[in-house]
């Protein structure tokens, strides 16, 4: 995680090489910026009235300070109109500005706060602004700086530019308080989604069952969480047959992650997050295409949020309980592997036809849904990378989200549009509840041809072993990798970690 700091400080007392300015569009600077303007011999008027720079979502222009003022340059970066402006707008400013000092190598950066400004500045909209736009600055930056650079040589002299320290400036000494604690906040979130990241970057070869299940361990052993991993033999005994049916065509042993935060009363209801864990997804012996197979090793996203959402929440300490269950597979075409046409039967005895091995998720989270329901949970929410149906309705730009509870979906919703995590809620009706039921067993894990809605069918699916506990179900098979904003770098997003997050905090604060 980069090193953050809040200071209070005149805006030309303050020495850094590089000092962001959020600017909000139109005609001429004004206020802060003005005054910058004239002691800089007015380039940003001059920028304003040649249209190169005006305030934009996401414009920006550096220039250079030195001698008008502490900071030796001026970074302005647009969030768009004012009184419209919202949180998202912000983070992706705070992550484009990020992104452009690292290139231009600066190794520090100052974001400037004025105190009440952006709060005055942004949307009223509850929906799309939380008050807290210095979390939103945080949230933006850093997630911009994630590299996953493990496996990467350098030689000496050859690094590339890293920015260390994140300085966020404010000139009140009354609304740095409220600063550090947002930006605090927002550090543990982050560390979240990077946990995430992290975990989805890394190749099936190491991010086995068995390391997810070590990384599990340690979360665990560092926050106030406790683990508990499944093998073969208790699934076994619990007559997981689903779960351990996907697994067979792998000599990497399944596990079953159960991971509980207590921080609520002791009787409180937890809510269940479940989160599809599947390694690397081949699609058994209905093999995949060879073409982008390799981002196959991003089918335990859901997982991966999981661990790196209950991992957040522990570090806040938030004030509710919350259990993360994480069925986790490889997907493998073996000698051993299940074949289209085989019939397994799931934890809840409902028997499976597997008519395509490649609907392997739906089989793992089948029986982690039935587990669920042991901890009696207010609420299940369940994450995964179900189907590429999801990419064709939605492309990168949002999740699905379908259940059973139509209050669940919507706090998930609102959640999602403040935290820029969108969710579009597609249906689940009993036409396609219909289109789940086998010939010869009591469900078939794909449609008849012809049926399409593939991205409903993969929850309809899963409807009945939700059974009756408030259930809410997210296909982030298209926003989990290769999604495109300021702040999410190429390759794995971690979507879903801010969103729960949010929703978690507001169910603390006892719902909406
Ligand atoms: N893991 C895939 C879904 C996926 C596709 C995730 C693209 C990320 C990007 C899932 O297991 C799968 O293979 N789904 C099938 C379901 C089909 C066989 C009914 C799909 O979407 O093609
Ligand atoms: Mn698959
Ligand atoms: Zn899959």
């Amino acid at each position: 995680m980069i090193k953050t700091n809040v200071k209070t400080e005149k805006l030309f007392q303050h020495k850094t090489p590089c000092l962001i300015l959020f600017c909000t569009e139109g005609k001429k600077p004004a206020g802060d910026l003005k005054k910058i303007d004239q002691a800089l011999n007015g380039p940003v008027a001059a920028a304003f009235k040649e249209k190169r720079f005006e305030g934009k979502p996401n414009q920006t222009l550096l220039l250079n300070a030195r001698g008008a003022m502490k900071a030796d340059n001026v970074l302005l970066v647009g969030i768009g109109k004012p009184k419209e402006a919202t949180e998202e707008n912000l983070r992706q400013a705070a992550g484009t500005a990020a992104n452009l000092a690292e290139n231009s190598q600066f190794k520090k950066v100052t974001f400037y706060l004025a105190e009440g400004e952006l709060e005055k500045t942004l949307t009223k909209d509850k929906k799309q602004s939380s008050g807290e736009p210095a979390r939103a600055v945080v949230e933006g930056s850093c997630l911009a700086l994630y590299h996953f650079d493990q496996y990467k040589s350098v030689e000496k002299g050859e690094e590339p530019n890293r920015i260390e320290e994140i300085t966020l400036l404010s000139n009140s000494r009354s609304a740095l308080a409220k600063i550090k604690q947002a930006s605090e906040r927002a550090a543990k979130v982050v560390e979240g989604v990077y946990q995430a990241r992290d975990l989805i970057s890394q190749p099936s070869n190491t991010a086995t069952p068995s390391f997810l299940a070590n990384t599990a361990k340690k979360i665990a052993a560092k926050h106030k969480i406790t683990c508990k991993i499944l093998g073969e033999k208790e699934m076994k005994k619990l007559g997981m047959g689903s779960l351990l049916g996907v697994a067979k065509g792998s000599h990497q042993p399944p596990a079953f992650i159960i991971l509980e935060y207590k921080g609520g009363k002791k009787n409180q209801a937890p809510i269940a997050i479940v989160g599809k864990a599947v390694t690397f997804d081949t699609g058994g012996i209905s093999l995949k295409p060879s073409a982008n197979m390799d981002e196959m090793k991003m089918d335990m996203s859901g997982g991966a949020v999981t661990m790196g959402t209950l991992q957040a929440v522990a570090a806040m300490k938030l004030p509710i309980n919350v259990v993360g269950l994480i069925p986790s597979v490889e997907n493998m075409p073996g000698g051993s592997a299940i074949k289209p046409g085989d019939i397994l039967t799931a934890m809840s005895g409902k028997t499976i036809e597997v008519l395509n091995t490649d609907a392997e998720g739906r089989l793992i989270l089948a029986d982690a849904l039935s587990y669920a329901a042991r901890f009696k949970p207010r609420a299940v929410i369940d994450l995964a990378t179900l189907t590429g149906a999801v990419i064709m309705a939605l492309g990168n730009f949002a999740a699905g989200v379908l259940g059973t509870d139509e209050g669940l979906i919507d706090n998930l919703k609102a959640s999602g549009t403040l935290t820029g995590e969108r969710l579009w809620q597609l249906p689940l009706w009993d036409e396609h509840d219909k289109a789940t039921k086998s010939d010869i067993a009591d469900l078939k894990n794909i449609a008849s041809p012809g049926v399409g809605a593939g991205t409903t069918m993969g929850a309809a699916f899963l409807k009945p072993f939700a059974g009756d506990q408030p259930w809410a179900h997210l296909d982030i098979a298209g926003t989990s990798w290769g999604a495109k904003k300021p702040y999410i770098p190429k390759g794995a997003s971690g979507f879903g970690v801010r969103l729960l997050v949010n929703f978690l905090e507001q169910e603390a604060r006892g719902g909406k």
